[in-house]
């Protein structure tokens, strides 16, 4: 039986530090503030706004909302931005996606300060990232970088193949993974023989969004397995891209869902925004 990697406990050691940092800054006078913009009211969306609002609470970061209908134009959110990055008291800026679909995700993106994007998704912060420079990275797989460190699992010269190359998940994780010293392959859903490409991996990392894809054929004896998935099953409950039950018999370690990957996300966007105001009080603001 494979070690299960406990996702809730190590993010919250992280928020502990996190907690203790920001007391830290707050008896030197400054207060770490995170600003949420929800343009909408797609109920995922109201679910992830409401566990980062509690998240600010318990670490003890002030969060300002900003809810504006799905009919709102694209200006006014460019506006409301505008007005985030020239305040001093606002340290991050997270724009809760997905957008209405008459939004240009791009350009609000890229309308955020860098050294205010705690999500890590503005250009620059991802080209920062690809050449090894200081910089915002992206939460689910900065988490999953810390939950590999933590549970022991090294990654250097191992062998690494994360299946999905999204601009959230795959490709900043793959950059992580590098820069981490692994060997790092990217497959997706155009991979030739997926099955024997994913055996090659030590560490195997599966965002696909198909529940229960990944069965004991994809997975090497032993191989560590971080399953990013938030899926339903056929019963309407909550699993993820692997198919934990059959994969727990065959891995060296597994991420379950829920209380794997999901919990690590929101830590690291505590951390990031820690991180902002650390940058932005000594003058290290890269806009
Ligand atoms: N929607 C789903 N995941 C995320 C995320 O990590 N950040 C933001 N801003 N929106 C999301």
């Amino acid at each position: 039986m494979a070690q299960i990697i406990d996702g809730k406990a190590v993010s919250q050691a992280i928020k502990d530090e996190v907690k203790r940092e920001v007391q830290a800054l707050a008896a030197q006078g400054t207060e770490v503030t995170l600003a949420v913009i929800q343009v909408g009211d797609d109920p995922a969306s109201t679910v992830y706004v409401n566990n980062k609002k509690k998240a600010c609470a318990y670490t003890g970061i002030r969060s300002l909302e900003y809810h504006l209908s799905e009919y709102a134009s694209q200006q006014e959110l460019l506006a409301l931005i505008g007005e985030l990055n020239g305040r001093e008291d606002v340290n991050g800026i997270l724009v809760q996606l997905p957008l209405p679909a008459h939004m240009d995700e791009d350009a609000v993106i890229g309308a955020i300060s860098p050294g205010k994007d705690v999500d890590g998704f503005h250009p620059q912060n991802v080209g920062a990232l690809c050449i090894g420079r200081p910089g915002f990275v992206s939460c689910t797989p900065a988490g999953i970088i810390e939950l590999l460190k933590r549970s022991g699992i090294g990654i250097a010269g191992r062998e690494c193949v994360m299946i999905g190359r999204s601009n959230i998940v795959g490709k900043p994780m793959a950059l992580l993974l590098l820069r981490e010293n692994g060997t790092v392959t990217v497959a997706h859903s155009r991979t030739a023989d997926l099955k024997a490409v994913a055996r090659r991996a030590d560490i195997l990392i599966v965002a696909t969004g198909k529940a229960k894809m990944i069965t004991p054929e994809y997975v090497k004896p032993g191989a560590a397995v971080i399953d990013v998935g938030m899926d339903r099953d056929e019963n309407g409950r909550l699993c993820g891209d692997v198919d934990f039950e059959a994969v727990s018999g065959i891995a060296g370690a597994i991420t379950p869902v829920p209380g794997g990957v999901g919990p690590m996300t929101i830590a690291m966007l505590m951390k990031n925004c820690l991180q902002a105001a650390q940058m932005q009080k000594s003058g290290i603001f890269h806009s």
